[in-house]
């Protein structure tokens, strides 16, 4: 049996790269089926077993409702099933104490119910007698991303065993998509291994002295029970399957004990696979976790000067001017602009230019930046005309980390991990608050004051402060809303109250709106094309009526291919898809289905396909590590820039590691996002779970990503002369920021799964 298990595990972590657990012992499990009734609609009666649902329609469980026919379903909905429980369950099980309910994933809240009685709300069990009221629908939005794994005792009278249970789940869909939507729901019996709690994937690695560290901890959960056997950890080279490291301790936990281990493994530049793995003496039941060790590829950053960032920037004629030089190396440092437009000044210190340019007029600036290693020089071209954001914006937007509870001091002080963490001196602006800001709309407090403008709620004491704070930094500050009456999150929003609301952005020194369609569902006629432009043609026009350029970001989630139509309505970026969530099938949909709306990208209009889930990520309040591995996260940055995608970092600041930083620093690959050429690239090859993708650059050279979406690491030899390659052409390695030497007709790499080799050539 052990060496059975052994050898499962292995092929597991072969071919899968996410972190994830496997439970060895298979005792008997009750599968729900796929297919449901369902109804949309609310009504108490549908809980009851007896109730008739026969002229319900049949739904599935393993997909959102909007895909079965339920678009515009943004509300109560209800789903029925019965399933019959045999004794057999608890009297084969080791421990025969709790049954386990697990529904998987609901978009967003449920009240679960088994034979008429309440057992279960928002992923935690709860007594039959719980009174039921709407006070779930406030919790936290996140709860769309959260299993619903339920437990009752044997005991409990709510179980009918060896008899049809009727499940009833009421589910409310706050916006966007809704429903049951992860298949595999199933009934089984709390197993022993459920009690152990490991935090692999609640803790980093840190790098220290040649090696990655990490405390791990072992907990036992339960009250009442020992948890007793093997801990071993393995570790193997994720290229060639070699063993790094094999570890074992006898572990012997109390109820409710913990044992620490501290875990290190040298440095090295390609990810490990580490196996941790429990053997339960007793059960003879056992459980895998696994995952992928990060490895950094950039090059540490130089004490002597350097200037990042784009090399061109765009303003309106007469509008406030803000720009902070991007640059690198040791402080204090002192900056110099040669032939800047009239009207801006440069803060020799700082580096930051401010002012208003009332002339027209494209302008080769000098910037100088010099410390005691030395000097840097770079021209940046600075146009006054009619656009801007001439390369994709860089920034920081609240929502992947903390969702509903942002606060002005989370904002303030991702602004100020900016300038402490040097991001800002490679590029990164942006301070957006997403939705949150506002008052709720189901509050009994004001949402406008007598004259029409919005009222601030009490996490944001002011917003001028906050905004001046943000600029006095050199960065810029953004805020979201709705063109409906309500945010998704069911917070004031801006319908017919427009101008009002940019004049008062503009009073706070706002730089960027997110606009997101959510409530304006109400106020549509239908989602046709005149439709959908409506509420964006509105706001730009009360946006083009204040003394500020503010960056216009649709969020609509892609509807009617928005962009073709994007930069008509005066966007300067729109979302071309639902939410992005921190797992490779999401991010790889996104990402690598951003084809057909390549060539609308371009200086001053961008497609979105959402915003980054690196670093601490989770929605808010409670945060978690990305759950993408290492190499999924390089796939993600590189292919964002290739891409020329928005970079909005949506994780907490303050919590971000070696890894993460190496991830967000490295010049060469943020170039390509920045750009000044403004070409998305585009998929020139698709083989065998192999994609390669080019961008054509505006030195002349190209960049390509070599993508490897299989589970399995791959050698992968590129034709360089179908990517129009006749000469002998100079490559580097723009995460190692290294030249590779000269190539003609093939260049071969190893790419790890799911991970990327990115490359510039240079031609000629
Ligand atoms: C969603 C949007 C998210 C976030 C959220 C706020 O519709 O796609 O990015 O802004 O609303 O409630």
């Amino acid at each position: 049996m052990k060496k059975s298990v052994r050898l499962f595990i292995i092929v597991i972590c072969l071919i899968s790269t996410s972190p994830f657990k496997i439970y060895s012992q298979q005792e008997e499990t009750i599968k729900f089926p796929n297919e449901w009734k369902f109804i949309p609609g609310d009504n108490p009666e549908y809980a009851k077993p007896d109730y008739d649902d026969s002229k319900w329609k049949s739904i599935r469980v393993d997909k959102i409702w909007e895909d079965q026919g339920y678009e515009n379903l943004d509300r109560f909905a209800w789903y029925r099933v019965k399933v019959f429980i045999p004794s057999s369950l608890k009297e084969k099980a080791f421990l025969k104490d709790s049954l386990k309910i697990f529904l998987g994933k609901i978009n967003n809240f449920d009240q679960s119910y088994i034979n008429g009685k309440i057992f279960g709300i928002n992923g935690k069990n709860v007594p039959s007698d719980t009174k039921i009221d709407t006070s779930f629908l406030n919790a936290p939005t996140n709860f769309w991303d959260y299993n619903r794994r339920y437990t009752l005792s044997v005991n409990d009278p709510r179980i009918l065993w060896e008899k049809e249970n009727v499940f009833a789940i009421r589910v409310f869909d706050q916006g966007g998509q809704g429903g049951i939507y992860t298949g595999d729901q199933t009934i089984s019996m709390v197993k022993i291994s459920e009690y152990l709690s490991l935090n692999y994937d609640q803790v980093q690695f840190q790098y220290k002295n040649g090696s990655i560290k990490k405390l791990l901890v072992l907990k036992n959960t339960s009250p009442k029970l020992t948890l007793a056997g093997e801990f071993t950890i393995n570790a193997v080279s994720k290229l060639d399957g070699e063993i790094v490291s094999d570890k074992s301790y006898n572990v012997n936990l109390k109820p409710g004990a913990a044992k620490k281990i501290n875990f290190s493994l040298a440095k090295q530049d390609h990810s490990n696979i580490v196996t941790y793995k429990f053997d339960f003496t007793k059960s003879k039941e056992s459980i895998s976790f696994s995952e992928e060790t990060p490895y950094i590829l950039t090059p540490p950053v130089s004490l002597k000067p350097q200037i990042n960032g784009a090399r061109i920037y765009g303003e309106r004629t007469g509008k406030p001017f803000l720009y902070l030089i991007a640059a690198s190396g040791a402080r204090p440092m002192k900056f110099q602009a040669e032939n800047l437009p009239e009207g801006l000044s440069l803060n020799k210190n700082s580096g930051i230019i401010t002012g208003r340019v009332n002339q027209k007029g494209e302008y080769s600036v000098k910037l100088t930046a010099g410390n005691k290693y030395g000097k840097a020089q770079s021209y940046l071209k600075i146009i006054i005309g009619d656009q801007i954001e001439l390369t994709p914006p860089m920034g920081w937007n609240s929502w992947n980390c903390w969702g509903l509870s942002v606060d002005q001091s989370k904002v303030f002080s991702s602004a100020n991990e900016f300038i402490n963490k040097k991001l800002s001196q490679h590029g990164w602006t942006y301070i957006n608050i997403d939705d949150g800001w506002e008052v709720k709309g189901d509050s009994k407090d004001p949402k406008r004051d007598t004259n029409g403008n919005i009222i601030v709620n009490e996490k944001f004491p002011s917003m001028k402060a906050l905004g001046d704070s943000i600029h006095a930094l050199g960065l810029k500050f953004g805020i979201y809303s709705s063109p409906g009456p309500l945010t998704c999150g069911g917070y004031t929003a801006s319908y017919q109250y427009e101008l009002k609301d940019a004049e008062s952005y503009s009073s706070w020194g706002i730089d960027y709106l997110k606009y997101d369609w959510c409530s304006y569902d109400n106020i549509a006629k239908d989602h046709s094309l005149p439709e959908l432009k409506e509420p964006y043609y509105v706001m730009r026009e009360a946006l083009n009526k204040v003394d500020r350029d503010i960056v216009f970001s649709l969020c609509q989630y892609g509807m009617g291919d928005v962009w073709k139509w994007g930069a008509e309505v005066g966007g300067n970026l729109w979302r071309t898809t639902g939410d992005i969530t921190d797992t490779w099938q999401s991010l790889s949909e996104i990402g690598f289905s951003q084809v057909e709306n390549a060539k609308y990208a371009g200086p001053g209009h961008w497609n979105d396909p959402d915003m980054l889930i690196v670093g601490w990520v989770g929605w808010g309040p409670s945060l978690h590590p990305t759950r993408l591995t290492p190499d999924e996260q390089y796939t993600h940055i590189s292919l964002w820039s290739l891409l020329s995608a928005p970079l909005l970092l949506g994780c907490d600041l303050e919590r971000l590691d070696d890894f993460t930083l190496n991830l967000l620093t490295n010049d060469e690959v943020i170039a390509l996002d920045q750009d000044a050429l403004g070409k998305q690239a585009v998929p020139v090859i698709k083989r065998d779970s192999i994609q390669v993708w080019k961008k054509n650059l505006s030195d002349g050279n190209i960049a390509v990503g070599i993508f490897n979406l299989d589970s399995k690491s791959k050698k992968f030899t590129l034709d360089l002369k179908g990517l129009g390659l006749t000469k002998k052409s100079l490559i580097r390695d723009l995460w190692r920021q290294k030249n590779l030497g000269r190539f003609k007709d093939t260049f071969t790499a190893d790419v790890p799964s799911h991970g990327v080799v990115l490359i510039k050539v240079f031609k000629g």
